[in-house]
């Protein structure tokens, strides 16, 4: 199969594809997603063969309209609801319990279901033209870093699916904050660019941080989004200290650095908002040039930078 690349402008395109049940890549504000008509089982089936994703792995269904949640999902909590209000459209994924008609496939067999509402205008609009919600995962194959360009889908994903619409690089550059509601209290299961001190402030109750949910959460399985080199997470002094004897090696840095000829450096910003937003583009970027190793300088440890640091965590060896 010949990959599609599509332009903003073809929107009814990608919808059409999406109505026969092909896979269609989009853009989100997180990272861009392989999507599939979230009502068609074939079409979901599609999203395993061509990811290699292990069937268990649920499927966060995406929806153009706080209805359709009610669609998916069976006794919304009022903090739900709260939450939603405030942050969708939006970088959010909810976990909420399902009502009984939705497909096993979606959920991986569990008894709840994530849902999303994404605010990129060319997802929104995808959604509504077909009419109904997609299930979408990160357009990668399986355990590969998620994409953030259309040039990013095509590495791993070439072939295996009819189309990429092309919207520019994701704003946010890093999979949405997932939340189960369906806890006793509120539990962040992966952060993101929206902090559980963001949540807790509109909630005004005790959210819990709780990243280490491998069973119910593959998103958050050590090995996972992975860069094709090893990458190490040192301090910046032990970069200073070290690097200067290391050969062929990319060194991501926030402050400033002595360097060395053999290295190549890539000055990431000092503002988590900013360094989230390129931070897979630049692991792409590696990957095509001939280094072996990457070595990143650990972010702050701070609420701000929980997100940059989780995936720095899951990608380093
Ligand atoms: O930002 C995002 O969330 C992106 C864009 C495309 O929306 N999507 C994304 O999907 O990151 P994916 O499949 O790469 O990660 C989805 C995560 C997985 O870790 C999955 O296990 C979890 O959401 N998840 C999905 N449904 C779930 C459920 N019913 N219960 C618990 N976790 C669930
Ligand atoms: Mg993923």
């Amino acid at each position: 199969m010949k990959t599609q690349i599509l332009k903003p402008s073809q929107i009814e395109d990608a919808a059409n594809l999406l109505k026969k049940g092909e896979l269609v890549a989009i853009p989100t504000e997180t990272v861009y997603g392989l999507a599939a008509d979230a009502s068609n089982e074939e079409a979901i089936r599609k999203i395993f063969v061509a990811k290699r994703r292990p069937t268990d792995h649920p499927l966060i269904v995406h929806i153009a309209s706080f209805e359709a949640a009610r669609e998916w999902a069976k006794e919304i909590p009022e903090s739900a609801i709260k939450i939603a209000e405030h942050f969708w459209p939006g970088p959010l994924t909810l976990i909420l319990k399902k009502r009984k008609n939705v497909s096993p496939l979606i959920t991986g067999g569990q008894q709840t279901i994530a849902l999303r509402m994404p605010i990129n205008p060319i997802a929104l609009q995808i959604i509504e033209r077909l009419g109904k919600p997609i299930a979408a995962p990160s357009a990668n194959a399986h355990k590969r870093t998620s994409p953030t360009k259309p040039e990013h889908v095509l590495k791993t994903l070439s072939g295996k699916i009819a189309a990429v619409v092309d919207g520019g690089q994701s704003s946010v550059g890093l999979e949405s904050t997932i939340i189960d509601m369906t806890a006793v209290l509120p539990t962040v299961v992966r952060p993101g660019a929206i902090t559980s001190v963001m949540i807790q402030k509109v909630l005004r109750k005790e959210v819990r941080e709780k990243y280490d949910d491998r069973g119910k959460v593959p998103g958050s399985m050590p090995a996972h989004y992975q860069p094709e080199k090893p990458l190490f997470l040192f301090s910046g002094e032990e970069i200073k200290e070290y690097s200067l004897q290391e050969n062929n090696i990319a060194i991501l840095h926030y402050t400033n650095l002595a360097k060395n000829k053999n290295a190549l450096y890539y000055k990431m910003p000092e503002n988590s908002r900013e360094y989230a937003k390129i931070l897979y583009d630049v692991l792409y970027t590696i990957d095509s040039t001939s280094v072996n190793k990457i070595w990143v300088e650990k972010p702050p440890q701070h609420v701000a930078w929980a997100h940059v640091i989780d995936r720095l965590n899951r990608a380093s060896s």
